[in-house]
């Protein structure tokens, strides 16, 4: 088991939702977290725990905004193990009506800003010889389950091949990268998606366990996706 203790993740989108969640159960684990968020603002579940608390102004639409991010978490902690990247956005269009803005805008979010932390943070992932990469993919990235997240899946299968990639690219240096893909999560994404009641999605507590669970695992059980669904469906 890899141990939290002393060791850093950062984690986007970490003001509500899964990512909030996350970083929560991470903190609790012992780990110090680097909070990327739009406007950010410190969590409640950080009180008393704020020196191994970070906080960072992070918008994933900015080419720059990695590069910034990696080196304030490298200035406030000195190092960086680990890299949950959450930011995501769903447009429900189908591939038919969806425009060039609409797909750029969730490649930049779910797949471009994901694969420039990575970039950013290569040479301290590698330095510590156990680097954890966690991609929030989805179930939509091994399936096109309808019409209208037949674009949102585009993005999602192209976030799956960033993980593996970067599983490829960094093996060799203990990295280990994870499609962490879900189904339905209950959180503002799935509600405005489903009418499933929100006790029948999975929980985004399990999910943080889950991911948690994940980093600590050693370099020789290195899991390359991580399927979990609320529901039953042929192959998930
Ligand atoms: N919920 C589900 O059913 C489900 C299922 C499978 C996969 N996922 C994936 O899981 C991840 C988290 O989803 P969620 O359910 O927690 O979604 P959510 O409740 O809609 O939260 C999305 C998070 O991403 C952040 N974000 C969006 N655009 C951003 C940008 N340009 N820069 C920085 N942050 C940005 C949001 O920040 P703001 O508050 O500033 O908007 C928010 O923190 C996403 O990648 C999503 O695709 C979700």
């Amino acid at each position: 088991m890899i141990s939290p203790q002393n060791a850093v993740v950062l984690v986007s989108g970490a003001n509500r939702g899964i990512g909030d969640h996350v970083a929560a159960e991470l903190l609790r684990q012992g780990w110090s977290v680097s909070l990327g968020m739009r406007r950010p603002v410190m969590p409640p579940w950080a009180e008393g725990h704020e020196n191994r608390v970070h906080l960072m102004a992070y918008d994933a639409d900015d080419s720059n905004a990695e590069r910034r991010w990696v080196d304030a978490a490298l200035k406030r902690f000195g190092r960086i193990d680990a890299l949950v990247a959450n930011a995501g956005i769903m447009i429900p269009k189908t591939v038919i009506e969806a425009d060039d803005e609409d797909i750029d805008a969730m490649m930049s979010v779910n797949v471009k800003a994901p694969r420039r932390l990575a970039k950013a943070a290569w040479q301290s992932l590698c330095e510590t010889g156990r680097g954890r990469v966690i991609i929030l993919a989805s179930l939509s990235g091994k399936r096109v389950k309808s019409a209208g997240a037949g674009s949102y899946s585009l993005s999602k299968f192209a976030a799956i091949a960033l993980a593996h990639g970067i599983r490829q690219a960094g093996f060799d240096m203990g990295v280990r990268a994870t499609a962490v893909c879900p189904g339905f999560v209950a959180t503002d994404m799935a509600a405005a998606l489903t009418e499933r009641p929100a006790d029948l999605l999975t929980q985004p507590d399990d999910l943080a366990r889950i991911i948690a669970m994940l980093l600590s695992l050693p370099n020789e059980a290195s899991v390359a996706e991580f399927a979990v669904n609320c529901q039953l469906e042929e192959f998930f």
